[in-house]
């Protein structure tokens, strides 16, 4: 991972010790990736319902968006949310399965936050940038989302 990455990484590790609210930790860490990421320009996360079957936004920061709630297996997010599986979409476009939320969106990515292997909540990065998805977009937020895990 990058040295930026790392320092990132270290920042969210400083927001959950702080023992800030978790609605707060998140909307902190948003703001942080946004800001600090050029390629990120929407950072959000999505948390499942009581029943499982509806994703409903919490923290986000950039545009406001109408999809406050998708339902579980529609979009990338609904699909990362039934599959548990990080998935990166480097031209949507080409994605058959995707809700767009602004027509500046050229890619996304969606990562997990699991708990003992239970689905309990996922980030969701649009990004204005054609392809920007690298192999340390993932390790970095594959890392963020194990820390963000404690607090569910
Ligand atoms: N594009 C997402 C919808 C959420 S917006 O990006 C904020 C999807 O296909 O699930």
């Amino acid at each position: 991972m990058n040295s930026e990455f790392e320092q990132l990484l270290h920042d969210v590790e400083s927001f959950i010790a702080s023992g800030a609210s978790r609605s707060d930790i998140l909307l902190n860490t948003c703001k942080l990736l946004k800001d600090k990421v050029y390629h990120y320009d929407w950072v959000g996360f999505y948390l499942p319902d009581g029943q499982g079957s509806t994703l409903i936004l919490d923290s986000y920061f950039g545009k406001s968006t109408e999809h406050t709630t998708i339902p579980v297996g529609k979009g990338v997010c609904g699909q990362v949310a039934e599959n548990k599986k990080l998935k990166i979409v480097q031209d949507v476009s080409l994605e058959g399965n995707y809700i767009a939320c602004s027509t500046d969106v050229q890619s996304e990515i969606v990562v997990p936050i699991l708990k003992d292997d239970q689905f309990v909540a996922e980030i969701d990065i649009d990004s204005h940038s054609p392809s920007p998805f690298t192999i340390d977009d993932e390790k970095f937020l594959t890392s963020v989302c194990q820390k963000l895990s404690v607090l569910f």
